[in-house]
């Protein structure tokens, strides 16, 4: 079980010092061309979690492979290379330019959920077949609890060739302003994250364990050990921290330490036994 950062949540090269109380660095997601971002304010918080609308602001592929990818190198972790796009082949031709590099990227995981982008993807199984077809590198698709029955979409892109899943993204959620009653954020609804989340991942994985048995990096919510415990008891393999970072960006590094007394060969999956009926003394 390795513990990570979820893509967006932690900038490696501006807290390197963070980042190497991690298993593994997840990137920030890339998309072909540079792009700033959403107008501010892009963040919100709610009562229990947090909104943003960051809108995948990156410095695009061709200065992250030249720029950034190098100096992440130096961190040395196993980096994880979030992409993202507007079409299959944006996805794939990404993936085809991580190829040419490899030995320095561990996975990919496909953004195939962002809330934050007007632009209409393709669906999420179309996207996983074409970067099949572009890379041999391990493929993770990072998919949105919002679908009616995330299990489904589970199964499909297992089908279309990708070799683990991310669970979950952010919901579409909106925070009004106390007094105004406009919405906090300049592009009104953002994705929600934070504690409010993590029951809705807890089902994704839980449901999406049980379609595919496929390796799962579970997040949503996540900041304490008994947080990873119970991701991993649904069907983690991996477990990252996203919004708990911005409040405390060593939480990795505490729960660490209270879990190295656990024994989570015992606890995987543990959630899907079949629960025996209790029996009551009469
Ligand atoms: C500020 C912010 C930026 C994010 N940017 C990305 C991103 O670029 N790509 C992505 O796949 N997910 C992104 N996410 C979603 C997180 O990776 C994660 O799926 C989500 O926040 C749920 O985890 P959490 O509740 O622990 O934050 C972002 C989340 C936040 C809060």
């Amino acid at each position: 079980m390795s513990l990570l950062n979820a893509s967006g949540c932690l900038d490696a090269l501006v807290a390197p010092e963070v980042a190497k109380t991690l298993d593994g660095f997840v990137t920030k997601t890339i998309t072909p061309l540079p792009r700033e971002g959403n107008a501010p304010p892009r963040i919100a918080e709610t009562a229990h979690g947090m909104l943003n609308a960051i809108g995948l602001a990156n410095p695009g592929r061709e200065r992250f492979l030249a720029d950034h990818l190098p100096r992440m190198r130096e961190l040395g972790l196993p980096l994880w290379i979030s992409v993202g796009g507007f079409c299959a082949s944006d996805y794939a031709e990404t993936c085809a330019a991580l190829s040419d590099v490899q030995g320095e990227v561990e996975a990919i995981e496909l953004n195939l959920s962002c809330p934050n982008v007007d632009e209409a993807a393709d669906s999420a199984a179309e996207i996983v077949a074409a970067c099949r077809t572009a890379t041999s590198l391990p493929l993770f698709a990072k998919l949105s609890a919002a679908h009616p029955d995330v299990g489904e979409v589970a199964r499909a892109v297992a089908h279309a060739g990708a070799d683990g899943l991310s669970l979950v993204n952010t919901l579409r959620g909106l925070q009004l302003d106390r007094v105004t009653h406009a919405p906090m954020l300049a592009r009104g609804s953002g994705g929600l994250s934070g504690p409010s989340l993590k029951p809705v991942a807890l089902h994704a994985v839980h449901a999406c364990y049980a379609a595919t048995h496929l390796p799962i990096v579970g997040m949503g919510g996540v900041a304490s050990a008994q947080d990873v415990i119970d991701m991993v008891a649904c069907g983690a393999a991996h477990v990252a921290f996203g919004t708990a970072l911005f409040a405390d960006p060593y939480a990795v590094k505490r729960v660490r330490e209270e879990l190295a007394v656990v024994s989570f060969d015992d606890i995987f999956a543990s959630a899907h036994a079949v629960t025996k009926p209790r029996v009551f003394a009469a």
